[in-house]
């Protein structure tokens, strides 16, 4: 278990090589590199698709209206953004916001394994199709499987609609409620079993 300053030190190196990255033709449209924030001791980690167009201006995970919606579904967990890391499978942005590519998002793993092994969290939460399968299944469907506890790499993984979904399709919404809401319970069984 590394202590936390360590763990500081490590994910500003990572940061730092993400903002410097070249490794796949996104670097060349992107504006800012989103390396990923939050606590380093975290013990739940949130992982989304790829920046979109505030992320890419900002620096910074979900900070447009996702975000917004992130922030309060957190809340309902119990939680508040700077105790969690929020991270992406992509650390750039693709243009128009198209789907990660297969050459993308193998160029972009390494930094997010390096990430996970790093901070060590209890419970990785994915939010939506694109991290869900990148990290558990190819073949996995969110809509199936949302809210459900994975157990690998001793961790939890819960996959959940991504918040972007709940705000294009409000029907999404009582189910990513409920789904935070087992986060809770989750959370709530990984720190006092
Ligand atoms: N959607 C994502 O998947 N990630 C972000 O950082 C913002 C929006």
């Amino acid at each position: 278990m590394l202590d936390r300053r360590t763990k500081e030190q490590l994910l500003s190196e990572i940061a730092a090589e993400v903002r410097a990255c070249t490794r796949c033709p996104l670097h060349a449209t992107r504006n800012r590199a989103v390396p990923g924030s939050g606590d380093p001791d975290a013990r739940v980690m949130l992982i989304g698709e790829a920046p979109g167009y505030y992320e890419d201006q900002q620096g910074l995970p979900f900070v447009g209206a996702a975000g917004q919606l992130l922030d309060r579904l957190l809340a309902r967990a119990g939680l508040v953004r700077e105790e969690v890391f929020i991270a992406n499978i992509l650390k750039c942005r693709p243009p128009k916001n198209r789907d990660p590519g297969d050459t993308e998002r193998a160029a972009c793993a390494e930094y997010l394994d390096a990430q996970i092994g790093i901070i060590q969290p209890c419970i990785i939460c994915l939010l939506g199709r694109v991290p869900l399968q990148a990290l558990i299944d190819p073949d996995a469907s969110v809509t199936r499987i949302h809210g459900s506890r994975i157990r690998k790499h001793g961790m939890l993984w819960i996959p959940l609609f991504h918040p972007a979904a709940a705000l294009h399709q409000p029907h999404h919404m009582p189910a990513l409620e409920t789904d935070f809401d087992r986060l809770a319970d989750a959370l709530r069984d990984v720190t006092d079993p």
